[in-house]
């Protein structure tokens, strides 16, 4: 028996991660919604604990069980992703989002059931709030980690997100056609203003913990 972060890189912080998919109701029996497993983000709130710090899993619907000794918080929507985070965020030192959150979500969620009157079906949608964005652009926010999903350009994309969401690190995966997505393993690129760090293809687990590894480095590092 050992126990789990007794002097570990993150020591008496507290982590909130955001992990999993949103789903953005169209009537009361469908969704939109993406692919996103939560497999990274549960693996990084878990190498967190393991690293020390409390830490608050703010999760969209997956098939995961609770990382131990992390505090879950379950949500559906992007909207309630985002007051979830919001009110967890009191006394964070670090934000991970790992979330793959609905860029979207419908204008007006159907009351009933939509019937299959017409031959074609036009959804009206509405952006979505951006919880990370949202966050960044609070006056006393804690450090900030953003990952970037992209399936070509990886790396000017996370970039132009790194520096647009103001964003301390951002983590960058090559995704589509079998990668990421629903798999156990990943690797990633790891971008801050002035550096890089590649992580190379490996299970998320490993993976989560150079991540974390890296994150407490730059964090003890910041402002220096
Ligand atoms: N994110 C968020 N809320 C959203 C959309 C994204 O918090 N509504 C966060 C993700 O958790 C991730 C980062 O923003 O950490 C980048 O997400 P991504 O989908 O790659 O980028 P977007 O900014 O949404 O831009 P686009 O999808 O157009 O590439
Ligand atoms: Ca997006």
């Amino acid at each position: 028996f050992t126990t789990r972060g007794g002097a570990g890189p993150l020591q008496g912080l507290k982590v909130v991660v955001t992990a999993g998919p949103t789903r953005e109701k169209i009537d009361p029996v469908r969704f939109i919604s993406n692919r996103s497993s939560g497999k990274m983000g549960y693996a990084v709130a878990e190498a967190a604990r393991e690293a020390g710090a409390a830490v608050v899993l703010v999760s969209g619907p997956v098939q995961i069980p609770t990382p131990r000794g992390v505090d879950r918080v379950d949500v559906e929507s992007a909207e309630q992703m985002l007051s979830a985070v919001q009110s967890n965020l009191v006394g964070a030192d670090i934000f991970i989002a790992a979330a793959a959150v609905s860029d979207y979500r419908c204008r007006e969620i159907a009351g009933e059931k939509i019937k299959k009157t017409s031959d074609t079906l036009n959804l009206a949608l509405a952006r979505a709030p951006d919880v990370l964005a949202t966050v960044s652009r609070s006056e006393a926010h804690p450090f900030l980690v953003g990952f970037a999903a992209e399936t070509e350009h990886v790396e000017r994309n996370a970039l132009i997100k790194l520096n647009n969401k103001n964003l301390d690190m951002i983590a960058a995966n090559k995704v589509g056609d079998g990668l990421a997505f629903d798999k156990d393993e990943n690797a990633l690129t790891v971008y801050w203003q002035g550096g890089k760090q590649e992580l190379s293809m490996t299970s998320k687990t490993a993976l989560a913990r150079q991540l974390v590894e890296l994150i407490a480095q730059r964090y003890h590092a910041r402002g220096a």
